[in-house]
């Protein structure tokens, strides 16, 4: 028995076993910049960031880090750093600029680099397919709301997996699909910028859809591939000690937490509690109780706070609201959300409930503080805690019985944070955005000594 709360507590590598796998996740848009280099088409982000007042000082991904033409420098950092695993998305509209038909052979070629370089660095590529940047000219057609894009995104895949399927074996169909479809198709508040319900749930249906229907483009190209697909994940718990804001965790649960998982896994959408989500079942047709049902060799989860939340008559739909941290005076992250590391126990412990799933993994978690700078060197005190005591509740996890196979840190570099651009940091390496130089953070030379070790 581990006893985390004794101290000194020094982590180990071993204690996670020899299998774990130990990594670092970055994605295409927040990092690579070159948005219109070489043939790239432009993708919803690209479009969404140049309108006025969408993301916090116009921020936008143009250049972001410029992994683009810095791939090999960065590679050599996570080598330095000891990460045996990375993790990254393809841009599709730099593979497909107009999201189907012509291939643009520069992005292939460029992608193809990127994952030679990995290997020849002894660093396992991870690819994620899809991580939110949906090529402009499927949007105009409609984007997630459209059926057609179940078609549109298994001809991506298809090409994807033809080309890269010979040296990849990991691969990740989509990410955080609640954030992308919350916050772009329901609130607005990212790319696209659409907001309803008449736009969230046919989008949902389609995404479920096509993750599904991705996990089985990849099992017939790729051979010996192993395959998952990653969700956001909160801890939900109530305000009040009172049965209505019982209910209204049930609600926010089901929305955060069982959305997409539950009718991959062939149970359905959680529609008993949340009623909003029968308009779904309006929109299906007869093959898609089937069709949304995939097999995946694991499943990623990706935790960052919990939730709080209390019963809300006024809002509409989830009669539910979030109690903000900052209100309930809890130590804050720069993104505003509760440092509670015991979220990602309570989430180990609520997918480990799913039978079907065969593979735990946590496929990102990190935090955004303020870094210090002094004399060239970066200190991050709190990030390097965040991340320790993280890992502290995975092995808590692990003592109780529950299987976690690895731990991939959130992330890199400091990047573009989506609506709020560059300002929260988040990154092992600290990016000066004037000169693009990359510095090690305090928290990146703790975790390459941890993995060293
Ligand atoms: C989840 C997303 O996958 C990633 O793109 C984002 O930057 C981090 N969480 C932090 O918000």
């Amino acid at each position: 028995m581990i006893n985390i709360h004794s101290s000194p507590f020094t982590l180990n590598k071993e204690d996670f076993g020899p299998h774990f796998k130990w990594g670092v996740t970055v994605a295409a848009y927040q990092i690579e910049g070159g948005h219109d280099a070489d043939g790239k088409g432009f993708s919803i982000w690209d479009v969404f960031t140049q309108q006025k007042g969408k993301t916090k000082d116009g921020h936008h991904g143009n250049i972001a880090c410029d992994f683009y033409n810095q791939y090999q420098n960065d590679i050599s950092l996570i080598k330095e750093l000891n990460i045996p695993n990375f993790r990254f998305s393809i841009a599709w509209s730099r593979i497909l600029p107009q999201g189907i038909g012509e291939i643009n052979q520069a992005g292939i070629d460029y992608y193809n680099r990127v994952i030679d370089c990995c290997l020849a660095a002894g660093i396992t590529p991870w690819l994620t397919l899809y991580h939110w940047d949906l090529p402009y000219a499927l949007e105009l057609k409609g984007g997630w709301t459209n059926r057609e894009i179940i078609k549109w995104f298994e001809e991506f895949v298809s090409i994807c997996a033809k080309n890269f399927g010979n040296r990849v074996k990991n691969w990740i169909v989509m990410n955080e699909p609640v954030v992308f479809t919350g916050a772009g198709y329901f609130l607005g508040l990212h790319a696209p910028g659409r907001r309803g319900m008449k736009n969230f749930l046919p989008a949902v249906l389609h995404t479920t859809l096509a993750i599904a229907a991705g996990g089985r483009v990849l099992r017939q190209y790729v051979k010996d591939a192993n395959i998952g697909t990653t969700f956001s994940c909160s801890h939900v718990e109530p305000y009040r000690n009172i049965e209505r804001d019982f209910m209204a965790v049930k609600r926010i649960d089901a929305l955060l937490n069982r959305l997409y998982i539950e009718p991959l896994l062939g149970l359905g959408f959680p529609e008993k509690d949340l009623p909003v989500l029968k308009g779904i079942k309006k929109m299906m047709q007869p093959e898609d109780d089937k069709n949304l049902i995939f097999d995946f060799d694991f499943i990623g989860i990706q935790n960052y706070t919990r939730e709080v939340v209390k019963n809300s008559w006024l809002m509409p739909y989830v009669s539910a609201s979030l109690v903000k941290a900052e209100k309930r005076k809890v130590p804050l992250t720069t993104m505003g959300w509760e440092v509670y590391p015991e979220a990602m126990y309570e989430m180990i412990k609520k997918f480990s409930v799913y039978p079907q799933i065969k593979k735990l993994l946590i496929t990102e978690n990190g935090a955004a503080f303020p870094d210090e700078l002094v004399n060239g060197e970066v200190y991050d005190v709190e990030r390097k805690k965040y991340i320790q005591d993280n890992l502290k509740q995975i092995l808590r996890a692990k003592d109780d019985g529950y299987e976690v196979n690895g731990y991939f840190v959130w992330t890199l570099t400091d990047n573009f944070e989506w609506a709020e651009g560059y300002h929260p940091r988040f990154g092992l390496i600290h990016v000066d955005f004037d000169t693009l130089k990359r510095t090690v953070k305090d928290s990146g030379k703790w975790y390459a000594d941890f993995l060293k070790r």
